[in-house]
């Protein structure tokens, strides 16, 4: 099944140009679930019908929901976090507790497991997403990384703890301080979910992301950082979606000004990326309900599938040159002073400004001295 997630900066249009996308991708001959991560969901009303938490059928082969995020968490969390509480509780104030408990990007993830309960349907092709701004997005994508470091250090203390303590703890009479089996389950359960998902969302062939901005500096800035991270997390974007571009009518009079810089900004933005930049213009009236999505989409894709991969790139590649392993990141927007590569134990370290990600090395690497890692135009690659 093909993955399209829309992420942005808030009030861009993300949630407008999903269900334009996922519309035009059913005139297609798509059979489309359109799902909204986004806590604030307004799928409802960029379509001008109410959609909830369970699936339901907004036009001719499209289906769509939104995810009850915090049911969700709760579901999956609860467990574990009754237990940290328990652990926290000499000595640290519930409120601290609270801010320790909630990991960062837990809820876009736990959100995102619903892709794969759309595929085992087996009824769709195309799932569009309607993510979270891009802030959470791009946490949801260094959770995993997190939740390592937290299973490795406490948790695997605590599991060791639990072999050799409980049986004593329990004659004696104490409780709670070990983790007990329903703690274990939802913890394996999650780790098992964050999985799959992080499969799916690093399957280049399956998934891709496209970020959608305004001609604005602001937000342009905002989109060449979040293109880069999504790029270091291993996730391949194929377009970028450029939207309420003022109309040239604009430009005489008010509005002259924002034209001209509108046109500076679409410049920066062509040559920033190197993936099809697509358009829409500022509508009279808000795009809402199929018809005018519709319309939107055709305006943003033309001939084009919405579902289709609209630009083959690796994000993050592996290849071999004679005698040598190279790791190629397509990092554009980045300098050089911007990057940080370490080796610690059997991980390549990689740090792009404050985004940090640890990659597996291949068992042929582990315990070899890099060779260089070099910026070549907006590639950094690594040798070994
Ligand atoms: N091309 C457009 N022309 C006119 N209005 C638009 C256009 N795209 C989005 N809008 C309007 O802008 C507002 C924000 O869009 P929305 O899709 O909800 O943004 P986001 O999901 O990024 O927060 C909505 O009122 C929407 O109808
Ligand atoms: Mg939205």
């Amino acid at each position: 099944m093909r993955v399209v997630l829309l992420t942005g900066k808030g009030g861009v249009g993300k949630t407008t140009l999903s269900a334009a996308t996922a519309l035009g991708a059913a005139a297609h001959g798509h059979r489309v679930f359109l799902l909204s991560t986004d806590p604030a969901h307004s799928v409802g009303d960029a379509l001008g019908r109410p959609v909830g938490g369970r699936p339901v059928e907004v036009a001719p082969n499209v289906v769509a929901q939104e995810i009850a995020v915090l049911d969700e968490i709760e579901r999956s969390w609860a467990p574990i976090q009754a237990w940290l509480r328990q652990l926290l509780r000499e000595g640290a104030d519930e409120l601290v507790a609270e801010e320790i408990l909630v990991f960062p990007g837990l809820e876009e993830l736990v959100a995102l497991r619903a892709i794969r309960e759309v595929e085992a349907l087996g009824d769709f092709d195309t799932c569009v997403v309607d993510c979270a701004p891009t802030g959470s997005t791009l946490r949801m994508l260094r959770f995993p990384d997190a939740l390592a470091v937290f299973m490795g250090g406490l948790f695997d203390m605590e599991r060791r703890a639990a072999r050799i303590v409980k049986p004593i703890l329990d004659r004696i009479g104490v409780h709670g301080l070990v983790p007990g089996d329903e703690v274990f389950a939802a913890f394996e359960r999650l780790v098992r979910d964050v999985d799959d998902v992080r499969q799916i969302l690093l399957d280049g062939d399956r998934t891709t992301a496209r970020l959608v901005t305004n001609a604005a500096r602001v937000v342009v800035d905002e989109t060449r950082r979040s293109f880069a991270y999504l790029s270091l997390y291993g996730v391949a974007t194929d377009a970028v979606l450029v939207n309420r571009l003022l109309p040239p009518t604009a430009q005489d009079g008010f509005f002259a000004k924002w034209v001209a810089r509108e046109q500076t900004e679409i410049a920066a933005l062509e040559s920033a990326f190197g993936v099809p930049l697509l358009r829409a213009g500022l509508r009279p009236a808000e795009p809402i309900g199929p018809d005018a999505l519709r319309a939107l989409a055709r305006e943003v894709y033309g001939d084009r599938d919405p579902a289709a991969i609209l630009h083959h790139g690796r994000p993050l590649r592996w290849r071999r040159v004679g005698a040598k392993t190279l790791l190629e990141i397509a990092l554009p927007n980045v300098s050089k002073e911007e990057i940080e590569v370490a080796v610690h134990g059997a991980d390549l370290h990689l740090r792009v400004r404050d985004a940090r990600r640890a990659i597996a090395l291949p068992d042929s690497l582990v315990g070899r001295v890099i060779e260089g890692a070099q910026l070549r135009g907006a590639t950094l690659v690594v040798t070994w």
